[in-house]
């Protein structure tokens, strides 16, 4: 199939074209590099062997996404392309409201234009709020605690609309968990801009010697270990599962839902000892307070990707540790830009 990869150029877009390709799909990318850079596109190529078509457009200029759908016969779009901090987004709700639901309908009026209607968008486990119950089912309450997880869940419901309207559409909506880790062979990864909000790049940067120290946010959470319970996936994991998703854009298959997750939690406190024996030496760590709107636990029931798509998490959290660490020690200032 020839693909639309909006947003193909970032982290968990990068490693998407690298497993549509190998799989023999055809990939164009659209991406203004807003929080990516081109030579990720180069290292896609450089791994598979194949190349790719790549657009650098915006998604809030509806006349940059026409202009690709004029050139290209696209028959599906996996649609990557957002901004996803959380801090930033409470501190710029409406940045966060336009490029992300604004980009969204104009690429879904574009793709209606020219009658392509199946679109596996990406979304988070997020929506589920503080979760009741773990593991987390797909039809679990949902709720959001900030901008960038209401404009997820505001769009699950908009795709959802569309179904409603025109059964032609067909929606896949991919709940993502915690993705870490990096491609096998070192040169895509995951490069955030300054210091990272996220655990596993503000690890891996303290191991790098780049950070001093890790501030584990709060120990007195009703877990285990007290640390924060999550569900780390290997992003070519969730790059699969993108690829098996497209089995779900046939005539008729209407809107799928899917957690993409392993179904097992660590700790931040696991999360260190396994990367401190990974790196081979101890990662220097503080405990302070909770970090605002963190919830205690949150892991997936990955059943029902299993049973529908036929995917599930493969690689182990060794892997994980292994592969991010291998990207970030050959890689220290990432893409280098
Ligand atoms: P990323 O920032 O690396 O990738 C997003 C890409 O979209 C970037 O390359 C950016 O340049 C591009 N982009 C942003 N706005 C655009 C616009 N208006 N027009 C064109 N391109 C634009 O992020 P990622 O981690 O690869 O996440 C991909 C998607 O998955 C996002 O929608 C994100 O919200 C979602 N998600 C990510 C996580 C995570 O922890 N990484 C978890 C759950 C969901
Ligand atoms: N943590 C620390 N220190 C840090 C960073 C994080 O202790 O410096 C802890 C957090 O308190 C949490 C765990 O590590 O317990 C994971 O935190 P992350 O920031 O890595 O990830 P979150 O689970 O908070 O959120 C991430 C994305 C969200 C997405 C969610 C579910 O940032 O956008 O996963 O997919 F919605």
């Amino acid at each position: 199939m020839k693909i639309l990869v909006t947003g193909g150029a970032g982290y968990i877009g990068s490693h998407t074209c690298v497993e549509l390709l190998n799989q023999g799909h055809e990939v164009v990318v659209l991406d203004n590099l807003s929080n990516a850079s081109e030579i990720a596109l180069e290292r896609v190529k450089e791994i598979t062997g194949k190349d790719l078509t790549f657009y650098k457009k915006d998604l809030l200029n509806i006349e940059d996404i026409n202009d690709v759908f004029e050139n290209e016969t696209i028959e599906a779009v996996i649609h990557f392309a957002g901004l996803k901090a959380v801090g930033e987004s409470v501190a710029h709700p409406l940045w966060y409201y336009e490029n992300n639901i604004t980009g969204t309908l104009n690429l879904c009026k574009v793709m209606a234009k020219h009658d392509v209607k199946n679109i596996i968008f990406s979304s988070s486990a997020t929506v589920y709020g503080t979760p009741e119950v773990v593991p987390i089912v797909e039809d679990s309450p949902l709720s959001t605690t900030n901008p960038y997880g209401s404009t997820k869940l505001m769009l699950e419901q908009i795709l959802q609309d569309l179904h409603v309207a025109d059964e032609a559409w067909n929606v896949v909506i991919l709940r993502y968990f915690n993705p870490i880790g990096a491609h096998h062979s070192g040169i895509i990864g995951e490069d955030p801009k300054g210091i990272p909000n996220n655990l596993i790049p503000y690890i891996t940067q303290v191991a790098v010697g780049k950070l001093d120290e890790l501030t584990v946010f709060g120990d007195d959470y009703d877990t285990p270990d007290g640390s924060g319970v999550r569900d780390y996936i290997h992003v070519v994991d969730l790059a699969q599962g993108h690829v098996d998703a497209l089995k779900r854009l046939n005539p008729n298959d209407g809107v799928s839902i899917y957690n993409l997750g392993t179904g097992q939690g660590y700790s931040v406190l696991d999360m260190v000892e396994a990367f401190s024996e990974v790196v081979g030496k101890e990662i220097p760590y503080v405990i302070k307070e909770r970090r605002p709107g963190d919830i205690a636990t949150c892991y997936a029931q990955a059943d029902k990707a299993k049973r529908e798509i036929g995917w599930e998490a493969k690689k182990d959290l060794k892997t994980m540790c292994e592969d991010s660490w291998r990207w970030q020690s050959n890689n220290p200032n990432g893409y280098g830009e």
